[in-house]
């Protein structure tokens, strides 16, 4: 039987364990992803025993907390704690989701599992590298394209209805809990655009105002950068603000179709 074995430098070794302190009242274990790549060492996951009764009740709670009172060289990313940024994405027992509106009571009473989000290149501990998620994110012209002038006298605007469809898909956050999330990513992430750039590409295709739509279609019609998706809907399980990238692909898809019949 052919013996597959992971490189030794992805091999994850023993961490440190934080215990905690004598009198806690409600201890939590997390166990946390550790990596430093100035350290020269492979990553290792700690575990840190927290007191949760002194905390919020997020995990964005938990982990201010063992940054603040047991170790500072902890490093995540965060900002609004309101679920608007983005910015605390990350693997949480398994699933990808924010870490500000996860709250702890939701994951059963075991240890909680904290890894950065999967398939990306890490730049410390649960810091993903985003940079071309971004750059996928660019270039699908992420504004309004127009190529009349405006009214002379007022705005380009829209209707309610026109609005109302580009309402949704404008909510997405950026946070790529959808796209590390996906398998055709995983394997094609500088080919294939991602579920989260595809979204932003079709909130754009149907704006009212935009007058690319034909250009932004040539872009897309692509055996990797579009159809490397194969409907496998983990990107719309777990997005965070409930938003369904896989439709906006189908349909994108299907437009696509519709063009050359
Ligand atoms: S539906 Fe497409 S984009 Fe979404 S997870 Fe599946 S393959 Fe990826
Ligand atoms: S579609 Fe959802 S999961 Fe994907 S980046 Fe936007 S908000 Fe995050
Ligand atoms: S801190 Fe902004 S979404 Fe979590």
């Amino acid at each position: 039987m052919a013996d597959f074995r992971l490189p030794a430098s992805s091999r994850i070794r023993k961490g440190k364990v934080h215990r905690a302190a004598a009198g806690a009242r409600k201890v939590r274990a997390f166990r946390i992803y550790r990596f430093d790549p100035t350290s020269g060492e492979n990553p290792r996951v700690d575990t840190f025993e927290l007191d949760v009764a002194g905390c919020g009740p997020m995990v964005l709670d938990a982990l201010i907390q063992i940054k603040g009172s047991i170790d500072s060289s902890l490093t995540f990313r965060r900002s609004c704690r309101e679920g608007i940024c983005g910015s605390c994405a990350m693997n949480i027992d398994g699933m990808n989701r924010l870490a500000c509106t996860t709250a702890m009571e939701d994951l059963g009473g075991g240890d909680i599992r904290i890894y950065p989000l999967p398939h990306m290149p890490v730049v410390k501990d649960l810091v993903p590298d985003l940079t071309n998620f971004y750059a996928q994110y660019a270039s699908v012209k992420p504004w309004l394209v127009t190529h009349t002038p405006p009214p002379p006298d007022s705005e380009r605007l829209q209707s309610k209805e026109e609005q109302e469809k580009i309402d949704r898909p404008a909510a997405c956050i950026l946070c790529a809990c959808c796209s590390t999330a996906c398998p055709s990513y995983w394997w094609n992430s500088e080919r294939f655009l991602g579920p989260a750039a595809l979204l932003a590409a079709y909130r754009w295709i149907i704006d009212s105002r935009d007058e690319a739509t034909g250009e932004r279609l040539d872009a897309l019609e692509d055996p990797f950068r579009l159809y490397r998706c194969h409907t496998i809907m983990n990107c719309t399980d777990v997005c965070p603000k409930d938003l369904n990238p896989a439709k906006a692909i189908a349909e994108i898809k299907r437009m696509l179709v519709e063009r050359t019949s």
